[in-house]
């Protein structure tokens, strides 16, 4: 048993203060009856709590997940074209959806989450939550084509430009790490074919300050309490 105005702050319906309010105007009913006294205690699992008519639900425990997609599997919930999806890879959670995308060609770093919330602070270029990837380029780029790509390219109309890029590894090909802090369509592969490197291998391999260690491709892992406080923490000022 707990008290009313508390039950309806957990689960979202208005602040401790807000409920109390509600329940002096005679909004709130527990089994039928109008409660009014402020002391009053209910349980949300067997009592019929309503506000204004409208049944009181418990909150859902919010669930974030941290999946390492391998290449081949699309990253929406369906596919029209019934190719395997990223919810094939982790438990059936109510609501679970992934937070952005990675091309069906592109292994890595995704997250799904029930919580909306959340999910538009990670995808939102002003919580500058950086996307680390690893792309196998043709040919070595140049220190100027790199400056050009931290300057900033047009590709298409669109002005394109990364937060750091670096060469991991070069022979033939070149290992580049790429830093960005948005998730625009086909970002990193668009602006490396644009300086004349097009991508072969692409894959994400941090999000902030989340990192793909330990993880296989297919294999997920539950983010702890303070990596989710760290991902949803607003950078710029
Ligand atoms: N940039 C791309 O080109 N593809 C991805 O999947 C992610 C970023």
């Amino acid at each position: 048993m707990e008290r009313l105005q508390k039950i309806l702050s957990r689960a979202g319906v208005a602040s401790r203060r807000g409920a109390e309010k509600l329940m002096g105007e005679g909004r709130v009913a527990v089994n039928g009856e109008t409660v009014r006294e402020l002391g009053t205690k209910a349980d949300l699992a067997r009592d019929d709590i309503r506000v204004d008519g409208v049944r009181v639900r418990a909150p859902r425990e919010p669930v974030y997940l941290l999946l390492y997609k391998p290449k081949g599997v699309v990253s929406t919930r369906r596919d029209p074209e019934g190719r395997p999806t990223v919810m094939d890879l982790v438990p059936p959670v109510a609501g679970l959806f992934p937070v952005g995308r990675l091309d069906v060609t592109t292994e890595g770093l995704i997250l799904l989450t029930n919580d909306g919330a959340f999910a538009e602070r990670v995808a939102h270029p002003r919580y500058e939550v950086a996307r680390v990837y690893h792309a196998k380029v043709r040919g070595v780029p140049e220190a100027a084509t790199l400056a050009r790509l931290r300057a900033g390219v047009r590709v298409e109309g669109e002005r394109l430009a990364v937060d750091a890029v670096r060469v991991l590894a070069a022979g033939n090909n070149t290992w580049l790490e790429v830093r960005l802090h948005e998730g625009k369509h086909h970002e990193v592969k668009r602006l490396l074919e644009a300086v004349g490197h097009p991508v072969s291998k692409l894959k994400r391999v941090a999000l902030g300050p989340v990192t793909a260690l330990g993880l296989a491709p297919g294999q997920f892992r539950a983010l702890a309490p303070r990596e989710v406080r760290a991902l949803s923490r607003p950078r710029a000022s």
